[in-house]
């Protein structure tokens, strides 16, 4: 009667507020169910920060549906930002959804679901808080060796193209000293990396702290040996954070820098508050003050009025820095935001296609370029778990690449030191030394 399924679309915040969720229902005397036909509850906790990953969730809520026919009991729910933006859709009687609560809501759940079983109506809970952060609910990890902590939530920043900020709501921080606690708590359960979470997570800022002073603190648990976060804004790169950065070992030498676009013209368009200059010259001295640094970045191809000259200026920002990854995406025109109001989709969808395909090729090319000249490097590697091969062992370096090697007797969450002997776009391969 209370088993709940929870399946998890989009970001990492996404997977994260799964495992909040997943704590608060089991808190709550609900079990987890390992499928969905053994579940009387389902939950997709959904993203929609494009149209493609809200269509992967209709399609699936289609299927889900049919569940109902076997077991009229079936509770389906939709959780997250899809909630949020996509609310007369999924409750009018087509999607078969009977309960939605959007990112703020999810301490309402075993009300909602109870109101649910009581009225049998359509519940739902979709308000914004300033102030939920759910610093109160430590989740449990759904790994042995890294776990993911979300540190602020929300975004003021109202790039013209992201639905964000009407999904989630404005930005606020949690207490530092709670969040040395989770760290604290998930040392001790064997985690070693941990990544901190924001939808703009370098504009951290309680009271006095902002999130260099976070990163210095969380950095003094002992077993914790390595720190990431994601995904910072350029605006939000005092020397301070670099220098904290460079200084201390344990926070990893890789920073997701979403750059968007590298036209100055549609970077204002896009609110990005830099300039194609600007972008360049803070890599400049991201690479002075740390030369082995992995830069990665998200790119988006065919925003309003861009022209192939103005792409031009992306290719030419991918060829000067030379990300080490990239996640490349066509522009998805979204409901509420600035750029669906004031600039029409006015990109062919044949241009968009072409220009991501030229532009993923080239990163590719770079890619694989930026690896090779690792072979011969030995790299620390944390040990995550096993390869496609048998026998194989799979980590990550520092820089956040995938090494695989023949395994050693190594277990998750050891160290060991591995030499690149060759190297693809996305992996490097070595043997342990
Ligand atoms: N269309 C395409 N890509 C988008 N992103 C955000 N909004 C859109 C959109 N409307 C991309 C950005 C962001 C990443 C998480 O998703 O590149 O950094
Ligand atoms: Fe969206 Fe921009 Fe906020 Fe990132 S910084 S969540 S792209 S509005």
């Amino acid at each position: 009667m209370n088993k709940v399924y929870m399946e998890t679309y989009g970001c990492q915040m996404n997977v994260y507020d799964s495992e909040i969720v997943k704590r608060i229902l089991t808190d709550h005397r609900f079990e987890l169910a390992e499928k969905p036909e053994e579940a009387s509850i389902i939950f997709l906790n959904t993203c929609s920060v494009r149209e493609n990953a809200q269509q992967k969730v209709f399609q699936r809520l289609h299927v889900l549906k049919k569940l109902k026919s076997n077991n009229k009991e079936l509770i389906i729910g939709v959780l997250g930002c899809m909630a949020q933006s996509m609310r007369q859709e999924l409750l009018n009687g087509k999607a078969g959804v009977d309960i939605i609560a959007g990112p703020d809501s999810y301490k309402r759940l075993p009300d909602l679901i109870e109101n649910f079983r009581l009225n049998g109506e359509k519940e739902f809970e979709l308000t914004l808080s300033e102030y939920e952060t759910y610093s109160d609910i430590f989740p449990e990890p759904d790994d042995d060796v890294n776990a993911w902590i979300a540190v602020m939530r929300g975004c003021n920043n109202f790039c013209t193209f992201c639905i964000v900020p009407y999904t989630r709501g404005r930005e606020r921080s949690r207490d530092p000293y709670n969040i040395l606690q989770e760290t604290q708590k998930l040392a001790e359960q064997g985690i070693k990396q941990v990544t901190l979470l924001g939808q703009n997570v370098n504009s951290y800022r309680y009271n006095q702290y902002d999130f260099a002073d976070l990163m210095k603190i969380i950095s003094e648990v002992d077993d914790i040996k390595r720190i990431r976060f994601t995904s910072p804004h350029h605006k939000d790169f005092p020397l301070k954070l670099l220098k904290v950065m460079a200084e201390n070992p344990k926070i990893c030498k890789h920073i997701h820098l979403p750059l968007q676009a590298g036209n100055t013209r549609i970077l204002d368009l896009m609110n990005r508050t830099y300039s194609k200059e600007e972008f360049l010259d803070l890599v400049s001295l991201i690479r002075q003050m740390m030369p082995d640094i992995t830069l990665t970045t998200d790119i988006i191809v065919g925003f309003p009025t861009e022209t192939e000259n103005d792409f031009l200026d992306t290719l030419d920002v991918i060829t000067k820095v030379e990300f080490d990854a990239a996640f490349m995406f066509k522009y998805s025109e979204r409901k509420h935001t600035i750029a669906s109001r004031k600039y029409p989709d006015d990109v062919p969808e044949e241009e968009k296609s072409s220009r991501l395909i030229e532009l993923v090729n080239l990163q590719k090319r770079i890619a694989l370029k930026k690896n090779r000249q690792h072979i011969g490097h030995i790299f620390e590697v944390l040990v995550e778990g096993k390869g496609k091969k048998p026998a194989q062992l799979l980590g990550r370096n520092d820089g956040n690449k995938i090494v695989v090697f023949p395994g050693n007797g190594a277990s998750n969450g050891d160290m060991v030191s591995v030499k690149i002997e060759e190297a693809t776009a996305n992996t490097l391969i070595g043997s342990a030394v």
